[in-house]
């Protein structure tokens, strides 16, 4: 079983609110489909889910209540929608997807569904959201690849981003990592943290990225903006960044 998380800046575009990448992820379905393999999917939320969020301030908890309410229902309600755009993406590749949301919570019936889905040869497709969890939150679509990491037997999780993969220094092309071990990644996000990496997204993303390696799966970042990549990287053959798993 391999999980994959489509993130939010490769089917969305990050720059105009609510914009879906239409044909990025109808190819990414397709390769997904001409793999043929087992999976689960995530995807992100991109231009979707993530200025909705900011705007009502979602990740700081509640801080004003009457306000946030409109917020939690226009941010879902955000995500839904590019999760129907995706999961059209999906069946008209001829993927057999289902749509479980987080909302209003994660428990262990959360994974139970997922389960009973993939035991009757369907695919599981999740995607960050906001939740209620006594507060207010964000669930990222990066945590749940770890939920789904750690609670099924998956042999590689992979990452598709719109950059080639995870770079020493954001900014030199030639720094991009090849491959490398959980606990060269903890040296080399020391140094990418000291330049205040967080416009490429890659930053919180290596925080779930080692945790997954820890746990044993390897972990690999690629870029899907890139035809083929994806299949290839379904496939065994990463062109991008392979995070061996802890051994
Ligand atoms: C964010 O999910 C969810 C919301 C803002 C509602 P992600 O953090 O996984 O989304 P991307 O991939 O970065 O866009």
């Amino acid at each position: 079983m391999i999980v994959i998380k489509l993130g939010g800046s490769v089917i969305t575009d990050k720059e105009k609110d609510s914009h879906f990448n239409k044909r990025i992820t109808y190819r990414l379905a397709e390769e997904i489909a001409s793999a043929g393999k087992k999976v689960l999917i995530v995807h992100g939320a991109g231009s979707f889910g993530h200025p909705q969020a900011k705007r009502y301030r979602l990740n700081e908890g509640f801080v004003d209540k009457k306000r946030q309410v409109e917020g939690i229902s226009l941010t879902h309600f955000s995500v839904r929608v590019l999760n129907l755009k995706v999961m059209e993406a999906l069946r008209h590749a001829g993927i057999p997807a289902v749509s479980i949301p987080p909302f209003p919570f994660i428990d262990e019936s959360f994974i139970e569904k997922a389960k009973v889905a993939v035991k009757d040869g369907l695919v599981p497709v999740t995607f960050g959201d906001v939740v209620l969890d006594g507060n207010v939150s964000i669930i990222s679509g990066d945590i749940l690849m770890e939920i789904f990491a750690r609670e099924f037997e998956v042999e590689r999780a992979i990452f598709v981003t719109n950059v080639d993969g995870i770079y020493e220094d954001p900014l030199r092309k030639e720094t991009l990592i090849r491959e490398c071990t959980v606990k060269e990644l903890e040296k080399v996000f020391f140094k990418g943290n000291a330049g205040a990496d967080v416009t490429s997204g890659m930053a919180g993303k290596v925080k779930s990225i080692k945790e997954i390696a820890y746990s044993g799966v390897e972990v690999d970042v690629i870029n899907g903006r890139k035809p083929g990549r994806l299949k290839d990287a379904i496939n065994g053959i990463v062109a991008g960044t392979r995070v061996r798993k802890n051994e």
